[in-house]
């Protein structure tokens, strides 16, 4: 007899348009990635990806972080919020926080970030920007651990992209968003599959350290 696992239970947190998070859902609905989408929370109300997560009848939580005195008890209440779901996997998808050491211990090893960036190349913010000032020919997207330090966790995979000619930073980063809508799926699938694991601080796939 065949043994179905049962789907990876996650939670996404985002903060906006949440393109990300239906790139995620399209190939959970295409039956591509074997995971269950149990809460999406935003700290922002009437953002896009909300209605994206109804549109699909995900449950849905905003917390918003202005309603809070300090970060530490943002992320607490957060913490216990994404706990009620009891997640498997927790996917930041556009969630602009910056993260309390207490959370990110917490959901070491099963929190994902992506970055629009080849980290650990423009951690941070305008990474688009920088890609075309410093005159790079190459730039890129990364689906990575969340650790402590602000996109500094392992890496998990990489997409690249050309920096064309005259690009504008908007140009780069629609290029660079049609390579994210592929990774995080992705590597979202190889964790609900156990392919992806981090162990002593680096990522794994198939058992392979990840070397970028
Ligand atoms: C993406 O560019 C992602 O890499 C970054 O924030 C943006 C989120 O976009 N972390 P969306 O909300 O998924 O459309």
């Amino acid at each position: 007899m065949t043994q179905v696992k049962a789907p990876a239970r996650v939670v996404v947190l985002i903060s906006g348009s949440g393109s990300n998070l239906q790139a995620i859902i399209d190939q959970q609905e295409a039956g591509t990635i074997n995971i269950e989408i149990c809460a999406v929370i935003s700290n922002k109300d009437g953002v896009k990806g909300l209605a994206r997560a109804h549109n699909h009848g995900i449950s849905t939580r905003i917390l918003n972080h202005k309603q809070f005195d300090s970060r530490e008890s943002f992320d607490k209440a957060l913490r216990e919020t994404i706990d009620e779901y009891t997640p498997d996997l927790v996917v930041l998808a556009g969630f602009m926080r910056i993260l309390t050491p207490e959370f990110t211990k917490h959901y070491l090893g099963r929190m994902f970030n992506i970055h629009p960036s080849l980290l650990p190349k423009y951690q941070g913010l305008h990474t688009h920007q920088r890609a075309i000032d410093a005159g790079d020919k190459e730039h890129g997207v990364t689906v990575h651990f969340v650790t402590a330090e602000l996109d500094g966790g392992p890496n998990i995979i990489q997409a690249r992209v050309p920096v064309m000619e005259g690009d504008t930073a908007e140009e780069l980063a629609a290029r660079v968003l049609v390579q994210e809508h592929k990774i995080y799926p992705q590597a979202v699938g190889w964790f609900a599959d156990g392919r992806v694991k981090m162990v002593d601080g680096k990522a794994l796939v198939d058992g392979n350290p990840v070397t970028f």
